[in-house]
């Protein structure tokens, strides 16, 4: 099925999303330095950029930044004025991501913090709150860093969170594999949290059978 998947995604790029240089640019220039090429697929990009739209938000938070293509599809769904912070470990990532967003034209907009999130967050104390929230990082730490969304948002606040799914390994519930344990971490925090209301969605096409959780700052 993935070759049909993918084909399908393909069609819904070709239909509703266009060409775009700055984002074939972008995963160009990530695989020429080596980056992993783990950035959300176009179909999601776009998806992103419609939700931060949808939620009018002015300052966005991204967990995980990789070469900046999902910043690229969110720093566009910003008004004029609006800001997105993005966390990234490895300072080769936060280069090339630095270039992408300055050939796309949205350095201006874009605040790249370097070093582990849970420190960059714990840093983070006198920030106006994000509207909108985009985790996509270590999926070990991934209850951790909604509950720092959580903090550092509001009511209202939209958190996505990449990649709760992985083909289905969310279900091996005595897995030792500390991403799908830090992912059952995560939907048993939801599924307890009065703070948050929460679904998650799976997904299908050039990134295989995954998903994402969608959830709202009550
Ligand atoms: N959001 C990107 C993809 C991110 S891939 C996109 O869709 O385009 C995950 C990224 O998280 C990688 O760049 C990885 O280096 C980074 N990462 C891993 N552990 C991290 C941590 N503890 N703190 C911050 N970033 C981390
Ligand atoms: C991985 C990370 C991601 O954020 C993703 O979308 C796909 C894969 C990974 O670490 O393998
Ligand atoms: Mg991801």
């Amino acid at each position: 099925m993935g070759e049909r998947w993918q084909a399908v995604d393909d069609y819904i790029a070709a239909k509703l999303l266009g060409d775009d240089d700055a984002l074939a640019t972008t995963l160009a220039n990530n695989a020429a330095q080596g980056l992993p090429p783990i950035d959300v697929s176009a179909a999601q990009g776009k998806m992103l950029f419609l939700l931060a739209q949808m939620a009018s938000a002015k300052r966005i938070l991204e967990v995980g930044t990789l070469g900046g293509y999902s910043t690229i599809w969110l720093a566009r769904a910003l008004p004029e004025g609006g800001s997105l912070v993005t966390l990234e470990l490895e300072a080769h990532h936060a280069r090339v991501a630095q270039e992408n967003l300055e050939r796309a034209g949205l350095a201006e907009k874009v605040d790249i913090r370097i070093g582990a999130a849970t420190a960059s967050l714990a840093a983070m104390t006198n920030e106006a709150p994000f509207d909108f929230v985009f985790i996509d990082a270590d999926k070990q730490s991934n209850a951790h860093y909604v509950e720092e969304a959580i903090r550092l948002g509001r009511s209202g606040t939209t958190i996505v969170v990449d990649n709760v799914v992985r083909e289905g390994g969310v279900l091996e519930a005595d897995s030792d594999d500390e991403r799908i344990i830090g992912t059952r971490a995560l939907f048993d925090m939801l599924s307890a949290d009065p703070r948050v209301d929460a679904t998650a969605v799976q997904t299908v096409g050039a990134k295989k059978w995954d998903g994402f959780v969608l959830a709202r700052v009550l």
